[in-house]
């Protein structure tokens, strides 16, 4: 078997198009400096970002002035270090002085050569260092803004973002903004202080052939843009290719399992040799054109100094010119392109400084979460009161909720429910029928724009974000575990909790068994999310990090799916004393688990179809009882 074209141009294409968005910095295939520029594209608002970015340097601000007078020191110093060899060199040729005399100069050359590129050291020591402050500064302030703001953006972005495309902000980009910063602006600035110094010394050095040398600089740029365009197109291409290869092989480890499942590790080889001969070959161009830039330009470079030093001799010979001025022309001469190919070379480090900063500040833009209206007051549990703060009972009104969380696709139609205080309210349903987003909509991490949710009577925007969620203890469908031990985990649901209180909570949520048996106990180190636990057993531990809560309303989402039947009774049980006075609102698979419910909603494609209690649903002979019977089954 072998892979069609259309499959071929679809590996490419589809695993390429992860390539920006993958979290792995590994990813650009060492593509640092002017090639990343190519990746991100061009800045949109240049003067804008760096207006921004200006203001996160803030009062280093004046500091970067010092830098640049220090790159000054740097650049002059240099340039007048190489100048003093005119003199020096004369004077070993002048026939006018003796040997004594000849040493004396010499000795006097080599030292103000010496105090000269010492003051150069120096300088370009204190610049260094200056700069790297000022910008590990800057990145520090932008890099915990960001995750400050990552904290509060909506779950509404999450949804409409990858991960990978978050995280890309954090490493991809910042690191960009970081190489501009530590290094391109004072190299701009040394470059152009290097060039106009080296035009003005040719000059001085000797007109004629410094205009010589001038007319050769179009030719070579013209070449180096030449080699230049080649070699980045192949860049272009090399990066989609390895962006290709890599999303495979990251998918193929995520989905090893899989793969062995349904024996497709053959195909899975030949999509890879496919994709790495691919990259091969387009490597191969990319990697040679860039490969011969350096000595193409440096050949270029020795043709015109060996006009300027061929031109230079006859200068000599026929019109007096000196022999230190030659050596150090034709070391301008040779070095002259140099800083020309730099600068251009570290205006894409600057554009791809920027057009990182602005996916960064992109993000930092997003709206946040509302914490709620201008006069949203703070609430507290019965459980655990709290002063200046209304003590809430626990009734919830959903009421006349239509939602969707795209535009044009209502997922819940004029949903209205009532739980008093204390009630357990259940809701059943088939997958997707819109179980999970009534309880997103209860804790606010969707806002609804049509119909209100009350909570004792207030609209759940009166009530600031924290107050609400600190007030709703919540198992997630799909939950997460932290990197951390499992007390600490348990803790995640009530920072101030006690051991015993953590304790306590296990036993609720039937975990303490299974954690005691853990090589640790409750000090156990859980790793990504909890990878060393069967699914179960991370249920029931975050089943105990909603039970250590004081909150007064419990919302239990599919909490015990992965429990076995046996575990799930004991579960029960223990769930029941800490529902007893808490308002809870249960979605389970298993009906059974719902039973003793004091209202049972029954919902289909969003819409309320069924409500009351068990027995009233039965005696219904509706939806619920064919649930409930076996004539149908939920999916
Ligand atoms: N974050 C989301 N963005 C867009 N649509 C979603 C999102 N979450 C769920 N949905 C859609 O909303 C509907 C109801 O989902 P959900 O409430 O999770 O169902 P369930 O009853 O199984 O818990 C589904 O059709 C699902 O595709
Ligand atoms: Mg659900």
């Amino acid at each position: 078997m072998s892979l069609s074209e259309a499959r071929k141009d679809r590996l490419i294409g589809r695993y390429s198009n992860q390539h920006g968005s993958t979290s792995k910095k590994g990813q650009q295939g060492g593509f640092r400096g002017p090639m990343r520029a190519m990746r991100f594209g061009k800045p949109k608002d240049m003067g804008k970002t760096i207006r921004r970015l200006l203001r996160y340097i803030g009062k280093d601000k004046q500091l970067i002035y010092v830098v640049l007078v220090f790159t000054l020191f740097t650049s002059l110093t240099g340039l007048a270090g190489s100048y003093i060899l005119r003199p020096v060199i004369n004077n070993l040729v002048n026939e006018n002085l003796t040997n004594a005399q000849k040493v004396q100069n010499l000795l006097i050359g080599i030292i103000t050569m010496a105090s000269i590129y010492l003051v150069g050291v120096i300088s370009s020591y204190l610049q260094q260092r200056i700069m790297v402050g000022i910008s590990q500064n800057t990145l520090i302030k932008i890099r915990q803004d960001l995750f400050a703001k990552m904290q509060r953006l909506p779950l509404k972005y999450h949804d409409t973002h990858t991960h990978g495309d978050l995280m890309s902000r954090f490493t991809n980009d910042l690191d960009a903004v970081g190489d501009m910063l530590n290094n391109t602006m004072t190299q701009i600035f040394s470059g152009v202080v290097t060039l106009i110094g080296t035009l003005v010394l040719m000059f001085i050095t000797n007109w004629i052939l410094a205009l010589i040398t001038i007319f050769t600089v179009p030719f070579l740029a013209y070449v180096g843009n030449l080699i230049g365009k080649m070699s980045r197109k192949y860049y272009l291409e090399q990066q989609r290719a390895l962006g290709a290869l890599n999303g495979y092989i990251e998918e193929s480890m995520g989905g090893q399992k899989v793969i062995k499942v349904f024996n497709h590790e053959d195909v899975a080889i030949e999509e890879f040799d496919f994709l790495s001969d691919n990259l091969r070959h387009i490597q191969r161009k990319a990697q040679f054109f860039g490969g011969i830039m350096g000595p193409v330009m440096g050949n270029l470079s020795q043709i015109s100094y060996a006009i300027s030093a061929t031109i230079g001799g006859i200068l000599c010979v026929t019109m007096n010119f000196d022999i230190g001025g030659l050596t150090v022309f034709t070391n301008y001469a040779r070095h002259f392109s140099r800083p020309i190919n730099e600068l251009s070379m570290q205006m894409n480090i600057i554009y791809a400084a920027l057009a990182g900063a602005e996916r960064v500040f992109e993000v930092m833009d997003e709206t946040p979460e509302t914490e709620g209206t201008a006069n949203a007051i703070e609430i507290s549990s019965p459980y655990e009161p709290k002063f200046n703060t209304r003590v809430i009972k626990g009734e919830v009104v959903l009421k006349d909720i239509t939602f969707g969380y795209v535009p044009d696709k209502t997922v819940l139609k004029k949903i209205n429910v009532t739980a008093k205080p204390g009630q357990k309210i259940a809701f059943v349903g088939s997958t997707g029928a819109g179980k999970t987003t009534i309880t997103n909509l209860i804790n606010r991490f969707y806002e609804i724009e049509q119909g209100k949710i009350t909570i004792d009577g207030i609209d759940i925007k009166d009530i600031k974000k924290d107050a609400l969620r600190k007030n709703i203890a919540m198992v997630l469908q799909d939950t997460h575990l932290f990197s951390g031990t499992v007390k600490e985990n348990i803790r995640y649901g009530r920072l101030d909790a006690t051991d015993e209180e953590v304790i306590e909570a296990a036993k609720i949520a039937c975990a303490h068994s299974f954690i005691e048996r853990l090589p640790n106990g409750y000090d156990t180190v859980l790793e990504g999310d909890g990878a060393n636990l069967s699914q179960g057993e991370r249920q029931l531990l975050n089943i105990a990090r909603a039970a250590i809560s004081k909150a007064p309303i419990l919302i239990l989402d599919e909490a015990t799916s992965s429990v076995d039947t046996r575990t799930e009774k004991l579960i029960e049980k223990g769930m029941d004393q800490l529902m007893k006075n808490r308002t809870t609102f249960v979605i389970a698979h298993r009906l059974s688990t719902v039973r003793n419910a004091d209202m049972i909603i029954v919902l289909e494609q969003g819409q309320i179809i069924e409500q009351g209690t068990h027995e009233e649903l039965l005696a219904l002979g509706g939806r619920y009882y064919e649930l409930y019977t076996g004539l149908v089954e939920l999916d």
